[in-house]
């Protein structure tokens, strides 16, 4: 019995003065282990008498026990004590506000080109595209531009090299050579599968892209964003263009009726052609839009000219159209008042943060504030 009793004491005095989990386990492999000096008594037993077993059984089973238990004890304590040493050394400071999380933003001429496709779409028009680089025939010659028009030269327009066949591709200079590649049906098969083919009549397309020209002031950019419109069909008259336009601008700019007016203008595309302007205040430094005594140009348009129609195939006796091109940049900012066109496409992501539209908005063709 003393065996018992000293062996026990010594057995926990190791183990409390285990100073880490690798010497505890040493002392555990020493006690409890197969080779252990508790196993050892506990084997024992088996070679004792009944009588013997009943006296010793019982203390050697309370020694394992309180000794398994003081091993688990220590164990545990020296856990925590390595888990507050761990936090002490990281320096955990929980009352640091967490580092922010960035979302991104959509950019204004996205945003207000999202919101007008929703308008044409809802006035059944269909979206077409074509590429930036484009060819004499489409950007200029097929829409009746004469061949020493000013907008040919490079003085506008951004040419390429000449290629081997003599032929200078340039970037497109509006988004007007849609017009074309659709009613020429040279634009299949579309290069999307939400992109309407090149169509025969009747046709009611809308075109937004990007465009490009030689220019760069608070209210030019090299490049540029263009929403071009499309409708032929029998019939169509410039009442058709009025109504559209109109419609347009009162669910774009989110009022109940807008005065326009149509200056008369000249595109060689379109005859005849005008400009609408907007009825606008901008009487301290803010566009406002639907209110005041001054005008606002919105938006380019006029009939297709025969001539147009016929470079495309189409039998102006039979069929008429209109055509409008928006500024969709200009338009963004008219809606949402940034003050110098360039910052838009400057990249500073301080502007973005600033002026840009939650990305988690659907866009909703009454409103991007939404
Ligand atoms: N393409 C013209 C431009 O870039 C805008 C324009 C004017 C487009 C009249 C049209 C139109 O379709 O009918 O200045």
């Amino acid at each position: 019995m003393t065996d018992y009793t000293t062996l026990q004491a010594d057995l926990l005095r190791r183990v409390e003065g285990a100073a880490d989990t690798a010497a505890l386990e040493t002392v555990r492999v020493e006690a409890v282990g197969k080779a252990g000096a508790v196993s050892a008594l506990l084997k024992s037993l088996g070679t004792m008498s009944p009588e013997a077993r009943r006296t010793h059984g019982p203390a050697i089973n309370a020694l394992r026990d309180r000794v398994a238990a003081a091993i688990a004890a220590r164990r545990a304590a020296l856990e925590a004590e390595a888990l507050d040493a761990r936090l002490a050394a990281g320096r955990l400071d929980l009352s640091l506000p967490a580092p922010p999380r960035r979302t991104g933003a959509v950019h204004p001429t996205m945003q207000v080109m999202d919101e007008m496709v929703a308008i044409f779409a809802e006035l059944g028009f269909s979206l077409a595209e074509g590429p930036d680089i484009e060819d004499d025939f489409h950007n200029f010659t097929a829409l009746n531009f004469p061949p020493r028009h000013p907008a040919r030269e490079t003085h506008d327009t951004f040419f390429f090299a000449p290629g081997p066949d003599g032929e200078r591709k340039l970037l497109r200079t509006h988004t007007s050579p849609v017009q074309v590649r659709t009613m020429r049906r040279t634009n299949t098969p579309p290069p999307a599968p939400w992109i309407a083919a090149g169509q025969a009549p009747p046709i009611r397309v809308i075109v937004p892209g990007r465009t490009y020209r030689r220019d760069s002031d608070a209210t030019h950019t090299p490049m540029f964003h263009q929403l071009e419109g499309l409708v032929i069909d029998r019939g169509i008259h410039m009442g058709h263009l009025k109504w559209t336009l109109n419609t347009f601008i009162a669910r774009f700019f989110e009022l109940q009726s807008v005065v326009t007016r149509f200056r008369p203008h000249h595109f060689p595309f379109t005859e005849p052609s005008a400009e609408m302007d907007v009825q606008c205040d901008t009487s301290g430094g803010e566009v406002r839009i639907g209110q005041g005594h001054e005008w606002s140009e919105i938006v380019g348009c006029g009939m297709v000219h025969p001539k147009v129609l016929r470079n495309c195939g189409i039998d102006p006796d039979a069929w008429q159209g209109f055509a409008f091109g928006f500024g969709v940049d200009r338009l963004g900012r008219l809606k949402y008042g940034m003050p110098d066109l360039r910052d838009m496409f400057a990249s500073d992501v301080r502007w973005l943060a600033h002026y840009g539209f939650s990305p988690f908005a659907a866009p909703n063709p009454a409103s991007g504030l939404s």
